[in-house]
């Protein structure tokens, strides 16, 4: 199977319309008018995904550009390289993998003979049964009080935001914890809490190899010793687990236990493979379930429903037309829950680690600009911290908010409060207010969009993440990206591995002279 060719978006005629159209009309379209001569608007740019529902008309867009947008994606082969993904070549050229993170949610049912991921399917399925076996001991073993996730990125960020996001559903009597900075203060402080003999350490790491997790890990390996004395040597196979692509490593290590996954699930999209194991223990076996089973609803949409209503497109599309004609250089996160307080960072490495790039899949240099920078904080706080800016600052910023209809908690007044801020600020965003006094006028028709979950559970957290990651891939097809590899952040890894010992020698030979003056100055 060959892939798909890659296009010059930029070089399309629909870019050219796109382009015409927005000087035409597209860069002084008004929010308020287009509601007033559409009383249609918020049916036509609002869709219900599976467990999401979205309304996108609050955006500066009309339904031309939607049109122009839609044919843009026809030309540059979005269909052909989703299909690519979807049936499993290495679409990560630069890696030569392929990226079937898709397969981690698939019903073991659909392994219909002929298909080419066919073995890795069982694989995924042999894996899952162990691990959730495992997840459910641990959850019967009233010994462990504590589980800690030592891992970074991708092996920790999606864990990290999801134990959060369904802490209604953990199981009472286990605590989380998760750490990934190599800043001490980080793991020191939380072994302060800690009983070795109660705590299961989780080394979360797809290479076994990343300088943060492995020197945590040894730390809480030297710890547990110290701890236990005598005792460690033997208790240490029970406490310690290696969730990896890299059993070899994990073994070396003296981790006896270890869940495995394979190249081609990327660390940002491995949330769904054994990297999951702290989310499978406090959820359970059946909520786990439900995360996948939410996950493969949304990639079925995605797969299946036509271009002009499919959530994920559409939602790509627009990041589009924000980046590269309106030029907004980014996109605020408002998560009006505050379990989804770690969403935004979850959001950064998944669209900036996989989109921040500025040559195409075949390292030619690209004119326009990719990724946005994400980010963002949940409300009502953000309200009170950085919504000025968007309300009144010089530049746009498209702000996506996340609604839940139904809380987790019952105290009542709070929910209906937190709803009706999330809608004004959305309302504001785009009214605005006329006071020719200057300080108190609100210019309005500023973007957002937002998306309307009817429980933060298991289900709807899996369609949502799956939302993203298929919404990263669209923009990334469009701009001709390699939305699988990460080669930015191999530099500063080379010479901080330069930079650690000369801060035990002092030698500075060959370096710049900023970096000379600041190693000498933070010598001890
Ligand atoms: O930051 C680079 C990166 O490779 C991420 O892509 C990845 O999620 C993270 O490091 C952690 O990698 P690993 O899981 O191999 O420790």
């Amino acid at each position: 199977m060959t892939l798909p060719p890659t296009h010059r978006c930029d070089r399309t005629p629909a870019w050219q319309a796109l382009r015409e159209h927005f000087d035409r009309s597209g860069r002084s379209f008004d929010l308020r008018q287009a509601f007033a001569s559409d009383a249609r608007r918020f049916d036509h740019w609002s869709q219900q995904a599976p467990h999401v529902f979205a309304d996108l008309s609050k955006n500066l867009i009309d339904g031309h550009a939607e049109a122009l947008l839609l044919e843009l994606a026809r030309q540059c082969g979005l269909e052909a390289w989703r299909d690519a993904m979807f049936a499993g070549q290495p679409i990560n050229l630069t890696e030569q993998r392929q990226a079937m993170h898709f397969l981690l949610r698939r019903p073991r049912s659909q392994a219909a003979a002929g298909q080419p991921w066919a073995r890795e399917l069982a694989a995924v399925h042999e894996t899952l049964e162990a691990m959730l076996a495992y997840a459910e001991q641990v959850r019967g073993d009233a010994s462990i009080t504590d589980v800690v996730n030592i891992g970074i990125g991708g092996s920790d960020l999606g864990p990290c935001m999801a134990v959060r996001a369904l802490d209604g559903l953990r199981l009472p009597g286990k605590r989380f914890h998760f750490v990934s900075n190599v800043d001490g203060h980080e793991l020191e402080g939380l072994l302060k809490t800690l009983q070795a003999r109660s705590t299961l350490f989780l080394v979360a790491s797809k290479t076994f190899t990343t300088a943060e997790t492995m020197t945590n890990a040894h730390s809480a390996r030297r710890w547990f010793e110290a701890q236990l004395g005598a005792q460690a040597k033997s208790l240490l196979p029970m406490h310690f687990v290696a969730l990896t692509t890299n059993v070899k490593a994990a073994a070396q290590f003296g981790i006896a236990t270890t869940f495995g996954f394979w190249d081609w699930v990327g660390g940002r999209y491995s949330l769904m493979s054994a990297i999951g194991l702290p989310l499978a223990i406090s959820i359970g076996t059946q909520a786990w379930r439900a995360f996948l089973a939410g996950a493969h609803a949304m990639d079925e949409h995605f797969r299946c429903a036509p271009l002009a209503r499919n959530l994920p497109i559409r939602l790509g599309l627009l990041d589009v037309w924000y980046r590269n004609f309106h030029g907004f250089s980014s996109r605020c996160i408002a998560p009006y829950h505050s379990l989804l307080s770690r969403w935004p960072a979850y959001l950064q490495q998944l669209e900036m680690e996989s989109n921040g790039k500025r040559v195409d899949r075949s390292g030619a240099a690209l004119p326009f600009e990719t990724s946005p920078v994400i980010w963002g904080e949940p409300g009502t706080n953000g309200q009170h911290a950085f919504f000025q800016m968007l309300h009144q600052g010089t530049g746009i910023t498209p702000v996506e908010f996340v609604v839940v209809r139904q809380p987790e908690h019952h105290l009542p007044g709070h929910h209906h409060k937190l709803l009706a801020h999330a809608l004004a600020q959305a309302q504001a965003l785009m009214v605005g207010r006329v006071d020719p006094g200057g300080h108190r006028h609100f210019p309005g028709n500023r973007p957002s969009t937002v998306l309307v979950l009817d429980r933060l559970d298991a289900a709807s957290l899996g369609a949502l993440i799956a939302l993203h990651e298929h919404r990263v891939l669209t923009s990334g097809a469009i701009w001709g990206l390699n939305s699988f590899d990460q080669w930015g952040v191999e530099l500063g890894k080379v010479l901080a591995a330069d930079l650690e010992p000369r801060l035990d020698s002092g030698d500075v030979s060959g370096l710049d002279a900023s970096t000379a003056g600041l190693l000498a100055r933070l010598r001890p």
